[in-house]
């Protein structure tokens, strides 16, 4: 089945319900048992108590199970709820965990705070290193986090030639795809052991509710990830599940117009005089672009920017003045954003120069004419105001 097709059908089953066609919102903490023998069985039930999983999250769960191509996802509270308990399931005190140094920003705080407590020491490596993260690699290694591309630089990570050296050296693949979100990236296909994702963002595409799924691709580390997501007390609630299984039923329509708007922009922005550099893997000319073409089969709608003019005043002019694009923390919902960022101040083994002000744009489903009319219009404030 293509994805298209599955994003219409994985986790529908319209005739357990009435031929409803979405899943229910089952609000459920207590499940009854009808008789002592049905409680004594308990460990048979797939629906047991709340906390454990409903009906609605389980069909979220199937759904992405089969888009991400695993063996059985686990839906939480939030992307970062995702990634902190994949990373507590496969680490205990005396390892090493290597974490691109593009990584989220969150993801870095946790390791350096929640993982260091817990005598976990994480080692950042650079995003490029490809086969030859195996130099890094030591006994007591037990975890390597890609996240390709970064959320803020946008380097593309050669996932392949890591989890080749990962594996090889007994340690697992933890892969945060939120930006090909399950459609246009499918790292467990690449090497990945574990896929993060923080469906807030396209799974949702709405901007309203958060969402974080882990998937595993293969049943020991499902079994093992499911246990240790229960005892954490992670789970999603019955109404954000509904929201993401709906919302993930038009990932496929959405995902591509975000692409084709998200280009246009790009390539609108690389002719201005006042942008030194575009961070779009799916530019030809773009440094990650190859692996991008190799690995990937489209790109979402975030990318960055490099401003020559980093004066904070003639920043805010620009900023404060725009109609269209928001200027909010997430991505991946319908609508635009744009943010400054200062991805240099993140990095830790390795340095991020560019002189100038570093932007992320979220490109949404809007016209692309009307976006970029609202960029120039901005360009224009900001060069008034920087002279
Ligand atoms: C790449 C990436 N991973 C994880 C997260 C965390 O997701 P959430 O905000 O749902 O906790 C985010 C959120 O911005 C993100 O951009």
């Amino acid at each position: 089945m293509k994805d298209d097709t599955l994003l219409g059908h994985a986790g529908n089953a319209p005739f357990e319900n009435h031929g409803v066609v979405n899943p229910p919102v089952y609000h459920a903490s207590t499940i009854l048992f009808p008789t002592l023998e049905a409680f004594r069985n308990v460990g048979t039930a797939k629906v047991r108590y709340g906390r454990r999983g409903t009906p609605t999250s389980y069909a979220l769960e199937e759904a992405v199970t089969e888009l991400e191509g695993g063996h059985g996802t686990i839906s939480v509270s939030s992307g970062m709820a995702a990634t902190a308990s994949a990373l507590l399931a496969c680490l205990k005190a005396g390892d090493h965990l290597l974490v691109t140094d593009s990584v989220y920003a969150p993801t870095r705080h946790f390791c350096e705070t929640t993982l260091r407590r817990y005598g976990v020491k994480t080692e950042y490596y650079e995003p490029l290193v490809g086969g030859d993260i195996a130099r890094l690699i030591r006994p007591e290694t037990a975890v390597v986090f890609v996240e390709s591309p970064g959320t803020a630089t946008f380097e593309i990570q050669d996932v392949p030639a890591i989890a080749t050296a990962a594996h090889k050296a007994g340690a697992l693949v933890i892969a945060d795809n939120t930006w090909g979100a399950g459609y246009y990236f499918k790292p467990l296909s690449k090497g990945a052991d574990i896929v993060v994702h923080a469906g807030t963002k396209y799974v949702v595409g709405h901007s309203d509710t958060m969402m974080g799924l882990v998937t595993c691709g293969d049943a020991a580390l499902y079994k093992q990830m499911r246990d240790d997501i229960q005892s954490l007390g992670m789970c999603a609630g019955p109404d954000d599940a509904y929201l993401a299984l709906r919302g993930l039923r038009t990932m496929g329509v959405r995902l591509p117009r975000h692409y084709e708007n998200a280009m246009k922009v790009a390539r609108w922005l690389k002719e201005r005089p006042e942008v030194k550099q575009v961070m779009y893997p799916a530019l030809e000319d773009d440094p990650g672009h190859e692996l991008w073409k190799r690995d990937f089969t489209g790109a979402c709608g975030l990318f960055g920017f490099v401003l020559r003019n980093s004066d904070q005043k003639a920043l805010a002019a620009m900023m404060d003045g725009l109609k269209l694009h928001g200027m909010g923390f997430s991505w991946g919902g319908y609508e635009s954003l744009l943010i400054p960022t200062a991805p240099a101040k993140a990095r830790s083994a390795t340095k991020w120069e560019v002189d100038g002000q570093c932007m992320r744009i979220h490109v949404g489903l809007e016209d692309p004419d009307d976006l970029i009319a609202d960029l120039e219009a901005g360009l224009e404030r900001m060069e008034k105001a920087g002279k």
